[in-house]
């Protein structure tokens, strides 16, 4: 089954050919992030004015790689929600003019499962397992007992964690998104500032008190006119965020007894977890994390998504449907 899939929910316009979940025949995505560094963040506007800009491009530059014609697409699948509302509104439109003209059924995707699914772009997933979810606008821990059943069992209270790694960034003077940048410096510091181990309730996560701890840091030395040593700064900023996801991850796979562990959403791209999970993990779970083009916005990973939500539920959205800025992961969930 070829499924041609869509993905425009914040600043990557990505279009994607992919056969049976798995094999990856294009994925051509085209980032924005030159265009809102300046800015130091996504402006909505601005993001879906050049997602009307770059989309027919894409999809034709998708076909021209995976050397296919329009009439090879068995299955139209595009990232419905969540995500900023223009910018999904222009991959959707154009998903649904692809479907009314070449006569292809479509459907409607989630762009957090996208995130889970892009690990069996990587390996055949193994229920029951546990999925951290971390992203610039996502944290969760969700279990998953079968392909699309989705039981979330802790979330973010306030911050995600790939929002706090901007935020961080910004006040230690790097570029957005600061993510990569942090890891990067965490690489080259030593973990010597105290910061707060931001554990809170269960499984859920709390990260705006050890972001406002780290601004707070920084105002004080900065009054002092004492040095911030930013690289030690990041790999203190960096254990605290990873011993929490990590340890909540693990404590929450051995208590749902699961075959393995996802990890999945822009975060997962991040060296220092990906280290910390594979010292913590002992051996004892199977941990699966995708290669940084599929950690983070990427239309293959909708592909592969439609692939096994397609299994489940044969069904043609038509043209009716519609984006939606804050769909929710349980609203694909499977029946019984
Ligand atoms: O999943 P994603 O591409 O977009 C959505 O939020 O849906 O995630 C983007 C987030 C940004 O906050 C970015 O800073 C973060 O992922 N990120 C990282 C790393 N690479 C990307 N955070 C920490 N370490 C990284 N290596």
């Amino acid at each position: 089954m070829i499924v041609l899939a869509v993905e425009s929910s914040c600043d990557e316009t990505s279009v994607a050919l992919v056969k049976d979940g798995r094999e990856v025949l294009s994925n051509v995505i085209l980032s924005q992030i030159d265009i809102h560094e300046k800015f130091g963040g996504v402006v909505p506007e601005v993001a879906s004015r050049y997602h009307v800009y770059q989309i027919a491009v894409v999809f034709e530059e998708a076909f021209k790689k995976a050397n296919l014609k329009y009439e090879d697409v068995d299955l139209v699948a595009v990232t419905e929600g969540p995500g900023l509302i223009g910018s999904l509104l222009v991959g959707v439109t154009a998903a649904k003019c692809f479907s009314l003209v070449f006569d292809k059924p479509i459907i409607g995707l989630n762009h957090l499962a996208g995130h889970i699914y892009a690990n069996a772009l990587e390996d055949e997933m193994q229920f029951p397992l546990i999925a951290l979810l971390v992203s610039g606008g996502n944290t969760e821990l969700i279990y998953m007992k079968d392909h699309f059943y989705f039981q979330i069992i802790g979330e973010t209270l306030d911050d995600a964690v790939g929002e706090s790694y901007d935020k961080v960034a910004r006040v230690v003077g790097m570029p957005y998104p600061g993510g990569p940048h942090v890891d990067k410096l965490a690489h080259l510091g030593k973990v010597t500032y105290k910061l707060p181990k931001p554990y809170v309730d269960g499984y859920n996560f709390s990260f705006s008190g050890l972001k406002s701890a780290v601004i707070n840091l920084v105002n004080t030395e900065n009054m002092k006119h004492n040095e911030i040593r930013k690289e030690d700064l990041c790999a203190s900023f960096q254990d605290s965020v990873t011993e929490v996801l990590v340890n909540k991850t693990i404590k929450a796979a051995l208590e749902y007894n699961v075959k393995q562990i996802i990890v999945a959403g822009g975060v997962s791209a991040n060296k220092g977890l990906k280290e910390r999970f594979n010292e913590e993990n002992k051996g004892r779970f199977k941990i699966s994390i995708p290669r940084i083009l599929y950690c983070t916005d990427n239309a293959a990973m909708i592909g592969a998504a439609a692939y096994y939500y397609y299994q489940i539920k044969k069904e043609d959205r038509g043209l009716d449907f519609n984006a939606s800025a804050s769909l929710t992961l349980e609203s694909i969930k499977k029946e019984g």
